[in-house]
């Protein structure tokens, strides 16, 4: 593969010698869950997202079900999700006792629509969850204006935004609550699985701290059933390492983002996603648009370009979400965004002369399959 749609080898080579230091100290202390390095992750993460608390639990996916049971979800309540994510935003809002209701997307940005927002409260909704996509923050203003207006909590599902802003504000700081993923590939990405809760609340941090450890705040001391959502002293010491480094890393992304819009725009028959008027994103990925999406995507592989598609099928016509009733056309800018994303290779080891590479097996791509 000329150019593969991420390198995690390539990131890790140069921290290999810290990462595996931390580790050798964790091995001889033995302490492998929680313990000083989660506790300091945990302040460096909760700094560098401008929140008071940070919880690291053991994924995104348990992040975002224990912000949505800290924050009281009880059976029967509905939370508004967009239909175009990946499926743990909704996922998690079941496995916390409630149910997931659709609403659609701002064609410019692929974050929920305000407006679509609103139109789908009902007198059972009791949250929302704007997902930052790609890594660009949803429209938060107007989304928390309805929320408060209409007495809803906000969490954010900021698994693919670290250090994102939206008007100044760091993603995972302006909602009750906010859950960010360390999945490998991720921005800040862990060498296995990881996760935290971002918060201002100091009873949502606390009950996220209950909740990840079987609900016992003393030991062997339950206050309520919990879960095993821990997060290992390996993962927080590998992330210890990288976020340091994670600005820029950003920046790199950010750059290579701008000489991919540069080059896109000479193009015909690709339309891309840019960035908001006040709002930067952590650009975790890089979509485009276009018509015959699987087989550009088969043309690239052949070019030795790899590529992604998030997501295939919008949640709302999937098989686990089917008893919700939807169908084709129910969410129109979801089932456009799902039929032409592409995703390209975007991280930052990469550089510009692969950007190139990409735009032109790109522009091949599409060329040959609209023949
Ligand atoms: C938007 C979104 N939400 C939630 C998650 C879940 O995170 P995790 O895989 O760490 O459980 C992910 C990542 O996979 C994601 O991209």
């Amino acid at each position: 593969m000329r150019v593969p749609f991420l390198d995690l080898a390539a990131q890790h080579a140069p921290l290999a010698g810290d990462i595996l230091a931390a580790w050798r100290g964790v091995l001889e202390a033995g302490a492998f869950v929680g313990g000083e390095h989660v506790e300091a992750f945990e302040r460096e993460f909760a700094m560098a997202c401008g929140t008071r608390h940070c919880v690291a639990v053991g994924s995104g996916t348990d992040a975002l079900r224990f912000a949505f049971m800290a924050l009281g979800l009880a059976p029967g309540d509905e939370v508004i999700v967009p239909p175009m994510t990946f499926i743990a935003t909704a996922e998690a809002v079941t496995q916390a006792g409630g149910r997931p209701v659709f609403a659609d997307l701002d064609p410019a940005t692929h974050t929920l629509d305000p407006a679509r927002f609103e139109a789908a409260i009902t007198p059972k909704t009791r949250g929302v969850v704007p997902v930052h996509l790609y890594g660009q923050p949803a429209d938060m203003e107007p989304i928390l204006d309805v929320a408060g207006r209409r007495g809803l909590w906000v969490v954010e599902d900021a698994a693919q935004a670290h250090l994102a802003t939206y008007r100044g504000r760091m993603a995972g700081s302006m909602g009750h609550a906010a859950a960010f993923s360390f999945y490998p590939g991720k921005n800040l990405g862990a060498c296995g699985e990881a996760g935290a809760v971002t918060t201002d609340d100091a009873r949502v941090a606390a009950a996220v701290r209950v909740l990840r450890d079987h609900g016992q705040a003393t030991k062997n001391v339950h206050e309520r059933e919990g879960y095993n959502g821990r997060c290992d002293a390996l993962q927080a010491a590998a992330l210890r390492v990288k976020l340091p480094r994670l600005a820029a890393w950003n920046a790199k992304r950010a750059e290579l983002a701008v000489r991919y819009g540069e080059l896109l725009a000479a193009v015909p028959g690709v339309d891309v996603s840019t960035e908001a008027e006040g709002r930067s994103s952590s650009w975790h990925l890089y979509p485009v648009f276009v018509e015959h999406r699987d087989r550009v995507r088969e043309f690239m592989t052949r070019m030795g370009v790899g590529t992604g598609v998030h997501y295939p099928v919008p949640l709302h016509l999937m098989p686990p979400y089917a008893h919700l009733g939807h169908r084709e056309g129910d969410f129109p800018v979801a089932e456009d965004c799902a039929r032409r994303v592409l995703t390209l290779p975007l991280y930052p080891e990469m550089n510009e002369a692969q950007v190139a590479i990409v735009v032109e097996a790109l522009s091949r791509a599409v060329a040959a399959a609209a023949r």
